[in-house]
């Protein structure tokens, strides 16, 4: 049986304020969905709060993975039944090496009992399984020598966002990427990446305009935001249009959402990026 994480009528509030209003959505191991709207439409809100992040308060609404209500789950306890989340601003750790950072995550999720400091996964059986995952995604070795995200490119961030999949092998995998900023080896990355990765194990939620992230990984179901609903839902044809044609004719579909969208722009709200 393909594990599903249900998201029903999801409201949440930041700071108060409410962001969601009401987000339904079904996510099975093996499928992929992309996520689309204007900036502001709160895509990144669904993201940080399907993963924990404190700062998102659910007001209403349930997160269920295999029909177990997570929404009162910390971030790791989520993780551990499945779910990561991609940062689209990933953080740098002075001093920690990629293959560390690794085997800790790893070590965390299938020996979530283990106490501090004891009990890491082998370091022969983890280099070796490393390596190997390494290997099929055609990175360098090198590449797990290097300090966390100490002067990464674009790419080599995208590339550790990669491995991480690869190594954590979630169920479900949340992807949260910039518009913006993204250079085209980056893109690449994590476009050719994903679709390596992809498979009846992984669930896939996409955020992005990328066209080429979403040809290599052709959604089966594109959700459309608007103002903090999901508005419109449909299949590839509707990202490819999205892509060409911007959000005109979504916004003329629900007058509505569009204009509670555009006085949320209005507040001047600051356009809330990564995890600040
Ligand atoms: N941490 C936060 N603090 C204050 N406002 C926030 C925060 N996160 C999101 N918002 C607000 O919620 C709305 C949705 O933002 P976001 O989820 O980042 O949209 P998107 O990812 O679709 O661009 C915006 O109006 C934004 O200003
Ligand atoms: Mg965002």
């Amino acid at each position: 049986m393909s594990s599903l994480l249900k998201i029903t009528d999801l409201h949440v509030s930041v700071d108060e304020k409410p962001i969601l209003k009401g987000v339904s959505l079904e996510l099975r191991q093996g499928e992929v969905h992309a996520l689309m709207g204007p900036n502001g439409s709160g895509k990144s809100t669904l993201a940080y709060t399907l993963v924990g992040h404190p700062k998102y308060e659910i007001t209403d609404g349930t997160i269920e993975i295999d029909g177990v209500n997570v929404n009162e789950l910390d971030p790791c306890e989520r993780a551990r039944r499945g779910l990561f989340l991609a940062f689209q601003y990933p953080v740098t750790i002075p001093g920690v090496k990629v293959a560390d950072f690794l085997r800790h995550a790893v070590t965390n999720i299938r020996n979530p009992d283990r106490k501090e400091g004891e009990g890491l996964i082998p370091m022969k059986e983890f280099r070796k399984e490393l390596r190997e995952r390494m290997e099929e995604l055609g990175m360098d070795l090198e590449f797990a020598r290097r300090y966390l995200n100490e002067g990464f490119s674009g790419g080599e961030k995208k590339r550790m966002e990669i491995l991480q999949l690869a190594m954590l092998q979630p169920k479900f995998a949340i992807l949260d990427e910039t518009d913006s900023g993204l250079d085209s080896d980056a893109v690449r990355v994590v476009s050719e990446g994903l679709k390596k990765l992809s498979g009846p194990q992984m669930g896939s939620l996409i955020i992005t305009h990328h066209e080429r992230l979403l040809e290599y990984n052709i959604p089966q179901f594109t959700h459309v935001m608007l103002a903090g609903r999901i508005v419109e839902t449909g299949d590839a044809a509707l990202a490819h249009e999205l892509h060409n044609q911007g959000y005109a004719a979504i916004r003329e579909r629900h007058p509505a959402e569009a204009e509670e969208q555009e006085r949320r722009a209005a507040a001047g709200l600051p356009a809330v990026a990564g995890a600040k």
